[in-house]
Parts: C-alpha cells; sequence; structure tokens
C-alpha cells in the first residue's frame, strides 16, 4: 500500500442530502434491451465467473475460450483464457453484411460552417484496412509493439485504434491537450518508436497547433535517450498542412499522401490471444509517474460491449453521441469500442461544448437525431451556466442521457433531467475509473429508479464493499462512509501496470488482501481509491478520491505531477498543491510554494510557476492560485501538513493545528489568503 496524505478529495467532499427516485419513462423501459430483472441472479456469485459468457456471446470470437478466469497468478486475473479474437474485426468487418451503409462515425467539426462528415462502415473499413498495411509496411509494426498516438477528436483517430487492433499491435492515446513533454514522458515509458499525431485541429474557434508538440515529443525524448524513429501526421485538412513548424526529413510521414499508395489494399485482422494487450492508457496516480494500465481484448471488448448495450441501451439504430474525449477511458470504452462492437453511429466532436455558444450540443442533437446523449457534470454544468434555457430551442428528443467521472450535484442532476432531457429521458450516473474498462455502479436503465446524486448499485456481476481503516465491512445503510472495493474481478479489469507489476499489486489489492499467495479471488479485493457511502437501498454514493489524485473537470491528476512541475522552476524550494471546490470544474488544485533563500516573491514569478505546470502537464492542471508562502505548516518530523493548507484554501477551519512544528504560519496563511483576490 502507498503512503495516504492527511488530505483526500473525500474528506472536502460534499454531503447531500438523500434525494427522492425518479422513474424512467414507460416509453424507455418497453424498448430497452435490458428489462429482465434475472439477470441479477444469473451474475450471482454462484454463476460467477461463468456468468460472463453471456456478455462475450455478444462478439464474434475466431475460438472459443477453455477457461473464462484464470486465477493461477492472483491479483494477475486472465479472462477467456484459449479464446482467440479481433477487436477490429468485432468493430467493423463483421458489421458489413447488415449495415454496410450506415453511418459507423458522424463527425463534427468544431466550425459549425463546416459540414458534419458522414463515415460508413464500409468507408471504416477500406481506411482501417489501408492504415493497417501502412502501419505494417511503412513502419514495421508487429503484433505487441506499442505506438503512441497524440490525437484530437477526428475519426482518424478512431481509424487509427482499430487499425492497430487489427495488427495486434498496442496503442497508447495521450489526450491531446496534454503538453509535449507529457506525451514523451508515456511515449518512453510505453516504448513506442512511432508517435502518430495531426497537424491541428480546432478548439475554442482557433487552429491549436499540435505538429508542435510531437516535435517537443521527440526532442524531450531524445534528451532522456529514447529515439522515436517516425511521426506519422494525419493532415486536418487532406491536401493542406495546418500547423507552421515544418516537416522533419526521414522522420515525419504525411499520412493522407502516404495512404494513397495502399489504397484497396486489405489485411486481415489476426487472430489475437482473447489475454493480448489491447492497448494502454495512461492515468494519474498516487506517485509522481504516470501509470500505463493495460487493458485486454477479449474480456475489456466483451465488457464494453454488454454494458453499451445494457447501461447505454445501445440499440443499432440509435444515434450515440458521448461528448468526452477519446483520449479518456470513456472515450476509448464509449466512443470507440463499445458502440462500434455493437454496430451503432458513434458521434464524434471536434471542439468545445460551448463553442460558438452553449446551444451548440443541442443544434447537433437536432441536425443528427442523437437519441442518446453521454457527458461529465463539469460540461453539464458549464453548458447551463452558459444557456440554461437554450435546450428548449432545440427540437430532439433523447431516450437515454448519462453522466460520467464525478458526483453530480442533485440541483444540476435535476436541470439535466428537466431541461436538456426535457423530463423524457432515462439518467444513468456511471462509477468506473481508467482501470477498470467500464462501469462498475450504476442503474440499470429499466429495472432501476434513478437517484440524484447516487451513482446507484452495482452493475451485474460486480459485488462491490465498503470497507473502513481496519478492513471491517461497513454494512449498507450505516451511513458511514470507507473505501469502496470491489470483491471480484471481472472481465473489463486492467491487466497490470505497463512495466510496473509490483505497483499494480501494491496499489490496488496489498491493502485488503486477505491473504498473501493465494489463487482465489475472494482474498483479493480490488481497492479503487474512492470514498463511498451506501444507503439503505444500496444505492452507492461516491465521494471522491481519497489518495493524492485531484479529479478536475473530470480529469484525475496527481497532485504530485503538478507539485514536480512547480519544482522544475529554479527558484521553487518545496511546492504543495490541495484541491479547491469549484462551482463549473468541480475541484481546481491550489498550488503553495515556498522559494529557496535569496529568491524574491513576485507576480512574475507566480505566472511562471503556473506556466511551468501548463508546459510540463497541460493548461488543465493550471493552478487556480500560486500561493508564494514564507513558510510551509509542517509536522515535527518535516511533512507538509496539505490538510492546513486545504482548510485556507477553501476558508475552512483548519481544525486541530498542536502537531505542527510551526503552527503559528496558520494565521499568515489566512492573514494572506484574506487579503489575495482569487
Ligand atoms: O473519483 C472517481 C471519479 O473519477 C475517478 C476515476 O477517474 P478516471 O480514471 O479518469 O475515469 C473517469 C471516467 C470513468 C474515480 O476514482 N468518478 C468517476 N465516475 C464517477 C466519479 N465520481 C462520482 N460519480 C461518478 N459517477
Amino acid at each position: 500500500m502507498e503512503k495516504q496524505t492527511d488530505l483526500s478529495e473525500a474528506e472536502i467532499a460534499v454531503h447531500w442530502q438523500e434525494e427522492g427516485y425518479y422513474h424512467a419513462p414507460v416509453s424507455f423501459v418497453v424498448q430497452a434491451n435490458l428489462r429482465d430483472a434475472d439477470v441479477f441472479k444469473r451474475f450471482s456469485p454462484e454463476n460467477f465467473p461463468e456468468c460472463y459468457k453471456e456478455y462475450a456471446d455478444l462478439l464474434s470470437w475466431y475460438k472459443y475460450w477453455d477457461k473464462t478466469l484464470d486465477t493461477s497468478n492472483a491479483p494477475f486475473w486472465r479472462w477467456f483464457v484459449g479464446g482467440k479474437i479481433n477487436a477490429s474485426y468485432n468493430c467493423v468487418d463483421r458489421h458489413l453484411e447488415k449495415h454496410r451503409n450506415k453511418t459507423a462515425i458522424h463527425f463534427v467539426p468544431e466550425l459549425e460552417q463546416e459540414r458534419i462528415q458522414h463515415i460508413t462502415y464500409q468507408e471504416l473499413y477500406v481506411r482501417v484496412n489501408e492504415m493497417a498495411a501502412l502501419l505494417r509496411n511503412l513502419c514495421g509494426l508487429e503484433v505487441g509493439n506499442r505506438v503512441t498516438l497524440h490525437m484530437p477528436m477526428v475519426p482518424e483517430l478512431a481509424i487509427t485504434m482499430l487499425a492497430c487492433a487489427r495488427i495486434g499491435v498496442i496503442h497508447s492515446q495521450v489526450f491531446s491537450g496534454f503538453s509535449g513533454k507529457a506525451c514523451a514522458e508515456r511515449i518512453v515509458d510505453s516504448g513506442s518508436r512511432v508517435l502518430i499525431t495531426m497537424d491541428g485541429y480546432y478548439r475554442g474557434g482557433t487552429m491549436q497547433d499540435q505538429k508542435e508538440k510531437a516535435d517537443i515529443a521527440v526532442a524531450e525524448a531524445a534528451s532522456q535517450g529514447y529515439a522515436v524513429e517516425k511521426v506519422l501526421i494525419w493532415q486536418r485538412y487532406p491536401g493542406k498542412h495546418s500547423s507552421p513548424q515544418p516537416l522533419v526529413q526521414g522522420r515525419d510521414v504525411v499520412l493522407n499522401e502516404a495512404l494513397k499508395s495502399y489504397r484497396g489494399t486489405r489485411i486481415e485482422p489476426m487472430q489475437m490471444p482473447a489475454e493480448a494487450p489491447l492497448f494502454l492508457m495512461y492515468t494519474s496516480g498516487t506517485t509522481g509517474t504516470p501509470k500505463g494500465c493495460q487493458h485486454s481484448t477479449g474480456g475489456y471488448l466483451a465488457y464494453v460491449a454488454a454494458t453499451s448495450k445494457f447501461i447505454q441501451d445501445i440499440h443499432p439504430e440509435d444515434v450515440y453521441w458521448c461528448m468526452a474525449d477519446i483520449g479518456w477511458i470513456t472515450g476509448h470504452s464509449y466512443i470507440v469500442y463499445g458502440p462500434l462492437a455493437l454496430a451503432a453511429s458513434s458521434v464524434i466532436y471536434e471542439g468545445l461544448p460551448t463553442y460558438p455558444d452553449a446551444g451548440r450540443p443541442w443544434r447537433i442533437a437536432e441536425e443528427l437525431g442523437v437519441n442518446i446523449f453521454h457527458t461529465s457534470p463539469t460540461a453539464i454544468r458549464a453548458l447551463r451556466r452558459a444557456g440554461p434555457d437554450e435546450p428548449k430551442k432545440y427540437n430532439y428528443h433523447f431516450k437515454h442521457m448519462t453522466t460520467v467521472g464525478e458526483p453530480i450535484e442533485p440541483e444540476v442532476w435535476r436541470w439535466y433531467y428537466e431541461t436538456v432531457g426535457k423530463s423524457e429521458a432515462a439518467i444513468v450516473d456511471t462509477w468506473w475509473q481508467t482501470e477498470n474498462g467500464g462501469f462498475l455502479c450504476s442503474t440499470v436503465p429499466a429495472l432501476h429508479p434513478m437517484k440524484p446524486g447516487s451513482a446507484g448499485p452495482a452493475l451485474p456481476g460486480i459485488y462491490p464493499v465498503i470497507y473502513d481503516e481496519d478492513g471491517n465491512e461497513i454494512p449498507r445503510g450505516a451511513n458511514k462512509a470507507g473505501n469502496i472495493c470491489i470483491r471480484n474481478p471481472w472481465p473489463g479489469i486492467f491487466q497490470t501496470i505497463w512495466g510496473d507489476p509490483e505497483r499494480f499489486v501494491r496499489q490496488y489489492y496489498a491493502r485488503y488482501n486477505k491473504r498473501e499467495g493465494s489463487k482465489d479471488w475472494r482474498d483479493w479485493p480490488y481497492f479503487a481509491g474512492d470514498g463511498a457511502v451506501q444507503s439503505a437501498d444500496g444505492y452507492y454514493r461516491i465521494l471522491g478520491r481519497i489518495d493524492d489524485v485531484i479529479n478536475v473537470a473530470g480529469h484525475r491528476l496527481g497532485t504530485k505531477e503538478i507539485e514536480s512541475a512547480a519544482l522544475t522552476v529554479p527558484e521553487v524550494a518545496e511546492a504543495a498543491v490541495v484541491p479547491v471546490a469549484d462551482e463549473i470544474k468541480g475541484r481546481v488544485p491550489d498550488l503553495y510554494v515556498a522559494l529557496k533563500p535569496g529568491a524574491k516573491p513576485s507576480h512574475e514569478l507566480e505566472e511562471r510557476i503556473s506556466k511551468a505546470v501548463t508546459t510540463e502537464i497541460s493548461p488543465i492542471a493550471r493552478p487556480r492560485k500560486v500561493w508564494i508562502v514564507a513558510d510551509m505548516p509542517k509536522t515535527r518530523s518535516g511533512k507538509i501538513m496539505r490538510r492546513v493548507l486545504a482548510a485556507v484554501s477553501s476558508g475552512k477551519d483548519a481544525g486541530d493545528v498542536s502537531t505542527l512544528a510551526n503552527p503559528e504560519v496558520v494565521a499568515d496563511l489566512r492573514k494572506m489568503a484574506e487579503t489575495a483576490k482569487v
């Protein structure tokens, strides 16, 4: 178990009162994919793990598995062992017979005057094949190689992922908003020798220079002694270079041009073992470096296909829009793999939800006939603030809506339900994590009523438990928070942390392990790192992280990552980051720094520190405020008391400060906070 800090998000979590139930409209229930309450019996512990065959049977297998769950190397679970499958085949080829002419991807450019592009399953098939051929022939990529993608929200991203999957290459997509340096860190960690990017993309009405980040990433990797051989560049507008950065001869390849030589090429999908890694998704954890969560092919795809079908209620005739970014796990599971495995039409929107105004999402929904909508509380809060009455102006109808990634305030939930959903949609609040592959807690929309502010009960086949610090189970209805864990493995769970199996065990399984070396899954509860309470009706309310992770606008950031970025500024001696509640983003980081002797505080220095965070990580990590302090509150053993800093930032009582070595700093900090304008 890694060290826990004296501050957690859960400690500053809002405690909402229990809300009443809302029921899904009959019109939804009668058409829902999952209406049979027996599902919970079929997925009860007595039927575990064989129950998951029902999920795997949604896919087309070259060969069935011999063993559903192999626990012999616990907690490295192996699902559908012996099975052979290809994710690209399942998301593309197998739909051609019935859905060749159906739109697989609706691409909505940010600039409203640009036409929406509709990519059929046939076109997707052609483009995935040609890209797979290029990756194999031009780059020499083979099964098991890793490739880093640093692409914006464009259909070429899904095409690239599916092309990798076709030939067994493991993709690692880095969120496009991350800096070149952050990208380099992930290139080096994953051992990618090819980087795939796009020259630019629109965000907030301006063309972003993405190619520049590739140049920075390659240079940064080189400074660490790591050589990237090729940079493949999609052009946002084929035939035109949209970045001011010149091409690097011998290294950069313009994909639109290079793909011309692969016209008409077809690549047979590789018959991959179910256990072969499909992709890596880096996320923040309790230590400074991001970790590459390794997801499997068969188990992952079965889990996301089934949860897309039963929780998202996707039917092939639906138009489904998840507004997350494919650079996060939500986009992988619920824009690309899940919906496409079900032959849905999935919307990819390039830009900001509020560009050019807060009516944009509703115009897109109206134009495309979107009937399933999926987004985060941060986006809902932003849309509500910018255009509380906008949805009423547009003629669209959602049958189903999702919220994901953060707790949603009941008041915001009600706006989502009444105004966005026009009181005619079922809402699911889905709780899960990058590590989990797919949803863990949510109402089954036709079977359970909704309760604002609560994620709902566990999904079929997921058996959560809430433990206190000593490992005692906290019963439902006890009105007491604890650490939420999942008792059992499920097919979507990640396989390991890339290159760091020891950290995998330590961070997720050591905490509540019942017997070291056990091969029985019952001895290995999965430790999620979230605080939670379970009410008497079995619904879970997620309170937030209990570790050093801050959830900013639904983006997971490690406090250590932000602190290390601040420490790259030469004047900074110490840095400490704490979360502060924010009306729109849920949480934002406040950064406290102490300077080296002789360094002088100044506004310019604050700016420079803030800029360092942006260039080392991303603008999403930018601190709300940089506080230069004379002294940090510290324990006698020299540990910074972040709890005290968080209390100062939030204007709350710092509580007991008697254990501080320097209690007098608290008054100084308070005075500073009161006089500063934030
Ligand atoms: O704290 C929980 C919060 O987001 C964390 C996972 O973040 P990430 O790995 O980036 O995945 C986000 C998308 C799945 C969790 O540890 N979280 C996620 N969903 C919810 C949530 N908090 C409250 N309610 C949710 N529905």
